[in-house]
């Protein structure tokens, strides 16, 4: 799978031949999530579900996102959406599972998913043996859910995640952990809850890692050397030649590098979130928040 750069990544970001690797319908847990939010939809679905996100984003001022010590962004970003429970265990929890492979190594231990049932501790369940198939989960076909985690917020090196157990495992957790916050927050399995939790979810990962990046690199270095979200995917939905000469087939999928100014996207599906994560970061804005 080709990793593209630069002028070309551009022009798969802006070009509407290249689309989101689809996701598999769900009813429930991180199959639901991911089918009912904006980020892995495609069309009118897209339109509709990213301007539910939009609206809950441009609720909040980024200048109100000042974070306490060194809470975590997740906890600010809920506090400013109204939302009163603790919920960064939760949303980190579900984050993690959009990523599989890399997740072994995230995992906090202890957390424990209440109203899971049977399987209520968190821990229990990524003990049990991969009886469900790993190699699902390891699978490359998308209803297998591997697009749906790859067109997510990490490629790293440009190489499918991949997941075993602990993908697998996360899975398992991460469908409890998404029902639980359904409940917390006093939503219902339809697009506007999809919508707050994607957002959450989205935030979560790459504003962490840019804070903790920021301890001892400059925004530039960190957006041109170690961007938060390395990489994303599209798939060609016909044939056609990037500037540079890349000829990419239809039905192909590209890995898009997101090096700096890139960090944040391009297009119709560049992050709302830009100016929030910024402040969140600490970094005064000096451009215009949207790099369209
Ligand atoms: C350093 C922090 C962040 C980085 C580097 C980042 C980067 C990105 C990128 C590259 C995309 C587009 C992915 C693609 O086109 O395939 C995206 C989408 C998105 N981001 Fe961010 N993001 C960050 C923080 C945030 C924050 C704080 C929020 C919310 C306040 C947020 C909300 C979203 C949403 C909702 C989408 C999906 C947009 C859509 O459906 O069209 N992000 N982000």
């Amino acid at each position: 799978m080709p990793t593209i750069r630069d002028r070309a990544a551009l022009a798969v970001l802006t070009d509407p031949t290249f689309v989101v690797p689809p996701v598999p319908p769900g009813t429930s847990g991180i199959a639901w999530l991911r089918a009912s939010v904006g980020r892995f939809s495609t069309g009118p679905s897209h339109d509709r579900r990213r301007a539910l996100s939009v609206e809950i984003i441009s609720r909040i001022p980024p200048a109100s996102l000042r974070r306490a010590g060194d809470e975590h962004p997740v906890a600010t970003l809920a506090r400013a959406m109204g939302i009163t429970e603790p919920v960064t265990d939760l949303v980190r929890q579900i984050a993690q599972a959009y990523r599989p492979g890399t997740a072994a190594k995230d995992r906090q231990p202890g957390i424990r998913v209440a109203g899971a049932e049977p399987a209520a501790d968190g821990d229990a369940v990524v003990g049990v043996e991969p009886a469900a198939g790993v190699d699902a989960v390891v699978g490359v076909e998308p209803a297998a859910g591997v697009d749906a985690v790859v067109g997510g917020d990490a490629v790293v090196g440009g190489e499918p995640p991949v997941g075993g157990d602990e993908a697998r495992a996360d899975e398992v957790l991460a469908d409890a952990t998404v029902e639980r916050l359904i409940e917390v927050l006093a939503g219902a399995h339809d697009e506007r809850t999809a919508a707050r939790i994607g957002v959450l979810v989205q935030a979560c990962d790459p504003t962490a890692a840019l804070i903790d990046r920021l301890r001892d690199r400059s925004p530039a270095t960190v957006f041109r050397e170690d961007p938060p979200v390395p990489a994303t995917k599209r798939r060609a939905t016909a044939a056609t030649v990037l500037p540079g000469g890349l000829a990419v087939e239809a039905g192909e999928e590209v890995v898009v590098a997101l090096d700096g100014e890139l960090a944040f996207g391009a297009g119709p599906r560049r992050c709302p979130g830009r100016a929030h994560a910024l402040a969140l970061a600490g970094i005064a804005l000096t451009e215009p928040a949207d790099h369209s």
